[in-house]
């Protein structure tokens, strides 16, 4: 995804990844993994705000990559603390790009890119070299969990 933002003398802690096969139940482990990772990390003011955007970005990557699911590679949620930001990304298989939607009001898809672009310091995507997929991230300030 990103590198840590580390700095010599810094014990920032390592990256905790978490791997969901496609399933229903993927962005409520997602959501869980966020909590616990966050609380042991020292900012559970971030819990909400983070579980929201991991669970849009779960569900797009469960929803939006074409095919069975249960037959593509697995989806891996990376979340990162760096000195004054927390990142998140979450790769799937597909070289498909997310697309924010025109807002609408009377729509019911087409939200969760909005959401995202609301609670997140800066978000984004990357195409990852040989493996035909891609990490979409987000950034989370830390001084916001206070
Ligand atoms: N991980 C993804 N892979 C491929 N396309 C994506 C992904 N995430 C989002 N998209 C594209 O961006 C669009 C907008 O996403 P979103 O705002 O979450 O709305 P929704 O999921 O309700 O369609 C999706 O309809 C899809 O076309
Ligand atoms: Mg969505």
């Amino acid at each position: 995804m990103f590198e840590r933002d580390d700095v010599a003398g810094s014990s920032l802690p390592p990256p905790a990844t978490c791997t969901f096969q496609g399933r229903a139940a993927s962005a409520a482990a997602a959501r869980d993994f966020t909590a616990r990772t966050l609380c042991g990390w020292g900012v559970p003011g971030l819990v909400p705000d983070v579980q929201i955007v991991v669970s849009e970005l779960v569900t797009n990557a469960l929803r939006h990559v074409p095919g069975d699911p249960a037959d593509a590679p697995p989806i891996r949620l990376r979340l990162v603390k760096h000195r004054f930001h927390i990142g998140c990304g979450v790769s799937d298989a597909s070289e498909r790009v997310p697309a924010v939607s025109p807002w609408n009001d009377l729509s019911e898809s087409g939200r969760g890119l909005h959401l995202v672009e609301a609670l997140t310091a800066a978000w984004g995507w990357i195409l990852t070299r040989g493996g035909g997929g891609k990490v979409v991230w987000a950034l989370f300030d830390t001084s916001r969990a206070s």
